[in-house]
């Protein structure tokens, strides 16, 4: 399936975890990549890698929670790359608090990465995206939007808001060719999901709501690498402001 030849993908979150899985598949699939990320050396290291599908790949270091940065980014990649067909924005932090002792400056860590920056990620690419006749947008949210996560209110906050933030966007640029959608996975073995801890003092028996299935039900980032590609392409042409829920049937 070369369902990317000649197509140019800005993929954010791209130095690891689930955003590598992404480019290695759509790379595979002949695309062209734009790697946006803070961290340098991941991104040199996944362009190293990438090198082997002899398709073009650029990467860009950016803090997405900063608007200076995402504008020269983008910026920069329509310079290198002039037309950009799709962007998956997959860039989060995962931090647990229990809710009543986490400080403002932590809530609005969380805010910043996940929520501020979909934002200005969407702000700054939604223009190039739209002179074409038809182009997608994937944005990341999580099952812990609408499946309670014990002491991830932070984090499922900005999940829910990047849900609704995207549904809105895909009304305000459908007749302008853009298709908007959001993946909800659930448990991916990556560096955030090793974040995860029981915050002190916590009732760790609330870890059972985490897991139904009784044990850790967790997939290597590969397994949802598909999905994305899949809403990047014109498989998704007809599939606009939805969530897809990628999580092995555990809700
Ligand atoms: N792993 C899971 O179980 C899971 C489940 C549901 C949703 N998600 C979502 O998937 C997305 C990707 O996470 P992952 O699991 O691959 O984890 P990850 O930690 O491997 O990837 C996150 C990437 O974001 C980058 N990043 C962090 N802060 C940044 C910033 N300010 N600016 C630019 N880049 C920044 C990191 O360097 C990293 O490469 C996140 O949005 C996460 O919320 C993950």
């Amino acid at each position: 399936m070369n369902r990317f030849e000649g197509k140019n993908i800005v993929i954010t979150g791209a130095s690891s975890g689930i955003g590598l899985a992404v480019c290695h598949r759509i790379a595979a699939e002949g695309g062209n990549i734009a790697l946006v990320d803070i961290n340098e050396k991941g991104l040199e290291k996944a362009q190293r890698e990438l090198g082997r599908y002899c398709t073009k790949t650029r990467y860009f270091k950016c803090d997405v929670s900063r608007e200076d940065e995402v504008a020269a980014t983008a910026d920069s990649i329509v310079r290198e790359f002039k037309s950009i067909h799709a962007l998956s924005h997959n860039v989060g932090i995962l931090k647990t608090y229990n809710t009543h002792e986490m400080t403002l400056d932590q809530f609005n860590e969380i805010v910043a990465v996940n929520l501020n920056g979909t934002f200005l990620i969407n702000k700054h690419f939604i223009p190039v995206l739209i002179k074409n006749e038809q182009s997608y947008l994937v944005n990341m949210s999580s099952i812990a939007e609408f499946h309670p996560h014990p002491w991830m209110s932070a984090y499922s906050a900005t999940k829910g808001a990047v849900k609704s933030f995207t549904r809105s966007i895909s009304l305000e640029y459908h007749k302008q060719g853009l298709r908007a959608n959001c993946i909800c996975p659930g448990s991916i073995k990556t560096g955030l999901a090793e974040e995860f801890s029981i915050p002190q003092g916590a009732d760790a028996s609330l870890t059972k709501y985490l897991t139904p299935f009784g044990k850790p039900h967790m997939v290597s980032p590969e397994k949802i690498a598909g999905a994305i590609a899949m809403l990047c392409s014109e498989d998704a042409f007809h599939m606009n402001g939805t969530e897809l829920i990628v999580d092995g049937g555990r809700i």
